[in-house]
């Protein structure tokens, strides 16, 4: 294999990317990225390796889940703190009831860039490019919206830093304090069903606390009971970005990613010989690698050998979307290949991606059932190979939206108007992200009984 630098990508056939018109503007962008501090320290990116080993070997159970896209009109703390405070309830619930460590990684914090089915959206006579995420250009319809402008990779640099900084001070300076997981319940999730069974919960947590703090076990010998760290992660698509914030750690003279700890690599973008995979061979982050229905075997054990050569545990998360109805037949085979071929690899879920319908009003939907399914089905699978299920990839926010249907509050695809408010993909809102906790939990469970 050729030799790996930052920039050995662009020798590589690319699909997915914005066509701007201004090569020269593009580059000098880049330059200017290349000189802002990273994002992230490479000292973090090796403990959420370290922390994914652990689920590889089944000891601790992965959430990661956010926006399917941040946007920067929707850019506010509120809507930060109220993704995070819905992180926090599935991973004590998974934690607690499900009796298992959860790592968390947020998609935020810089997930900008969206690949798209097709690059031209036409409305009766009238195409323009396709919407591709708001680090690329606008949603609007319009063809100056439309147009890629490559001063949006700033204003994303800056938001994800802004985003980052809030997360940091939720999860290290008190917000995440075991002691208030009853104030996490608040807004629309409390009066659910789901709220219930979560209040229930957090009184169990409160005896357990107190019990604890009478055997000499608090915050100041267990951190862990007053912060608690969330990770972040992105699909690393717009590459000229993800090169500008690629640094070499001085410690260890390796490439990390500085934009997020995890990146992952789309359905559409894991061509074994494109420039996707050839820049994510190079940087030492954990890596997600997106397994959809077209996934063949030979091609998941191809980019295994090239993105994990050494097999280390934690590199590789699988995150399988093959949609409800396809999971119980085509995740078995490689699941068996890849223990055949004896690959240490994080087995998640993203239960999203493989169940998107169009509801007869026109909006974009999944429904909760179905996603319920493909995460039993999931399970259903690794129980039967003797695999671990390690973990979900969730698009879901702490808003009250009417994205998907069902759930406890039945949203029906007459419901879906009210408060459909993605540009892309629809969303768990906080409630049913709670009901699918729970049912993780349960599943954990039992799996733990055996
Ligand atoms: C996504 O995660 O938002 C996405 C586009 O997924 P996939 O690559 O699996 O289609
Ligand atoms: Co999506």
């Amino acid at each position: 294999m050729d030799i790996w630098t930052p920039q050995s990508w662009r020798n590589k056939p690319i699909v997915q990317q914005p066509n701007y018109k201004d090569a020269g503007q593009v580059t000098a962008v880049e330059q200017q990225l290349a000189k802002m501090p990273p994002l992230v320290f490479a000292g973090e990116i090796r403990e959420l390796h370290r922390q994914l080993a652990d689920v590889a070997q089944g000891k601790a159970f992965l959430l990661q889940g956010g926006d399917c896209a941040e946007t920067f009109a929707e850019f506010n703390a509120n809507k930060i703190r109220d993704t995070f405070q819905v992180l926090l309830q599935m991973a004590v619930v998974m934690s607690f009831a499900g009796g298992s460590p959860v790592v968390k990684i947020g998609r935020m914090a810089g997930q900008f860039a969206k690949p798209r089915s097709s690059d031209f959206e036409t409305k009766g006579d009238t195409s323009y490019p396709s919407y591709r995420g708001d680090i690329i250009n606008a949603n609007e319809f319009s063809a100056s919206a439309r147009e890629p402008d490559p001063e949006r990779m700033l204003k994303a640099y800056h938001q994800s830093s802004s985003t980052l900084n809030l997360l940091r001070a939720f999860a290290q300076g008190g917000f995440a304090d075991l002691h208030k997981v009853h104030q996490w319940n608040l807004g629309f999730v409390e009066k659910s069903p789901q709220g219930e069974r979560y209040q229930n919960l957090s009184n169990q947590i409160d005896q357990a606390l107190a019990f604890m703090e009478a055997c000499g076990i608090d915050a100041t010998t267990t951190p862990q009971i007053r912060s608690t760290t969330l990770y972040t992660s992105h699909e690393a698509l717009l590459l000229g970005y993800e090169e500008a914030l690629t640094r070499k750690d001085s410690q260890t003279d390796q490439w990390y990613n500085c934009s997020a700890h995890m990146i992952w690599i789309g359905d559409r973008t894991r061509q074994p010989d494109h420039a996707h995979v050839e820049f994510l061979r190079g940087v030492k982050n954990p890596i997600g690698i997106k397994v959809g229905p077209s996934t063949s075997t030979e091609d998941l054990i191809q980019l295994l050998d090239t993105l994990n050569p050494d097999n280390l545990p934690g590199r590789i998360t699988l995150i399988a979307r093959m949609g409800a109805e396809k999971i119980l037949q085509m995740l078995p085979p490689l699941v068996q290949a890849v223990q055949r071929e004896g690959r240490s690899v994080v087995w998640s879920s993203d239960p999203m991606h493989g169940n998107t319908i169009t509801a007869s009003s026109g909006y974009k939907t999944r429904s909760v059932d179905a996603i319920l399914t493909e995460i039993k089905g999931f399970f259903q699978v690794h129980n039967a190979e003797g695999t671990h299920a390690g973990g979900v990839h969730l698009e879901m926010t702490g808003h009250n939206v009417t994205e998907c249907i069902g759930g406890a509050y039945q949203i029906t695809e007459e419901g879906l108007a009210a408060r459909y408010d993605t540009f892309c993909d629809p969303r768990l809102n906080g409630e049913q992200a709670l009901e699918l906790a729970f049912l993780i939990a349960e599943t954990l469970k039992s799996a733990r009984a055996k």
